[in-house]
């Protein structure tokens, strides 16, 4: 028998498929102090994850017979992957799952910001009708700056053409032949952020991506550009961003993902009327969450059954 421990949540889907599997014993705890988790993995085979689980160096260590995390969903940061890896422990994510839905949210986030959706619903459901503060930007024929033409980066770009936006794109190791192919003009950074009406940032977050849009690079921006993040929160350096926006440089900004998750009530975005902020809602739709159940389950059934290692990181 194997024990696989969910300790996030899990669309059903995928908790019924590791379930209706014979070998499984299957544990969903979802409210699991840290303490706790450490002593529980020690029991098991695979611990199964989203975000909030921090699988730290303790916890890996703790994990005698663990043989596998997974993640469903994409961004690894909440696991020590060297000292998984040391251990001898496979880790995977779920990488296809949750594109689609991420640069539809990406989009939302950029029509929101250009024509003040929140603000304005706000405004109305205060009680006002602001129609002369609440005017908003067309995005027909503006230029978006993609950073990070990866799996989202794309699907962005694709939707950004249904709009009619002119897509530059910015990604050092993506050739600048298939960037091309895609439709999409490549660009140096600095091009991209002098040229763009609005940047939006898709790259993991990495020591090269930290800051990557600093004080520095705001100064290189066009007057009035706005920016999105729905990728990771660090890449937009948030005191920079916010000093930007009060110095008039940036018009606004929409961010789903902060440095530290919940932000902090003094956090400098909080507070800024032409920002808007989701709480890393970037994969939540029922779509997107079951498409990454199902293939997390998928995953761990086939490594643990038969040896097939998919999505390992
Ligand atoms: P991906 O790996 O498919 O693409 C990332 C791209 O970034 C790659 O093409 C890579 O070459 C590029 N890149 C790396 N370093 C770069 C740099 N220094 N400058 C420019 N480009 C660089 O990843 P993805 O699936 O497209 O995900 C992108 C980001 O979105 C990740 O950070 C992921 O964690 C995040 N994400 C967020 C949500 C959310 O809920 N908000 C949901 C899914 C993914
Ligand atoms: C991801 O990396 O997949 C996203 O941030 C969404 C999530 O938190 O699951």
């Amino acid at each position: 028998m194997y024990k696989i421990l969910v300790s996030d949540p899990l669309a059903e889907a995928g908790i019924e498929k590791l379930m209706s599997v014979p070998e499984f014993e299957v544990e969903v705890n979802t409210s699991l102090t840290h303490e706790e988790l450490r002593e529980v993995v020690k029991e098991c085979d695979a611990l199964v994850i989203r975000s909030s689980t921090k699988v730290t160096r303790d916890v890996i260590e703790a994990g005698d017979r663990l043989k596998v995390i997974a993640r469903a969903g994409i961004g690894l940061d909440n696991v020590d992957i060297d000292a998984a890896t040391r251990k001898g422990i496979v880790v995977m994510n779920t990488p296809e799952g949750n594109v689609i839905t991420t640069a539809e949210h990406t989009i939302a986030l950029l029509l929101a910001v250009s024509r003040n959706i929140p603000q304005a619903d706000a405004s109305l459901k205060a009680g006002k009708w602001e129609k002369k503060k609440f005017r908003g930007k067309e995005v027909f024929n503006k230029v978006l700056g993609i950073i990070g033409v990866g799996r989202i980066g794309r699907v962005v770009a694709d939707r950004a053409k249904g709009l009619k936006m002119q897509v530059i794109a910015y990604d050092p190791y993506i050739s600048s032949d298939v960037v091309e192919r895609l439709g999409i003009e490549a660009v140096s950074l600095d091009e991209l952020l002098a040229r763009s009406d609005y940047i939006t940032v898709h790259t993991p977050l990495t020591q090269e991506t930290r800051n990557l849009l600093n004080k520095d690079a705001f100064k290189k921006m066009k007057k009035g550009v706005f920016i999105i993040n729905c990728a990771r929160g660090g890449i937009v350096n948030e005191e920079d961003l916010a000093e930007a926006i009060k110095e008039g440089i940036v018009a606004g900004a929409a961010i789903d993902v902060f440095t530290v998750e919940p932000p902090p009530p003094d956090h400098p975005l909080l507070n800024l009327e032409k920002v808007v902020l989701t709480p890393h809602l970037g994969a939540s739709t029922d779509e997107a969450q079951e498409n990454v159940a199902i293939a997390v389950a998928d995953q761990v059934i086939d490594y643990l059954l038969k040896g097939t290692i998919r999505n390992a990181i």
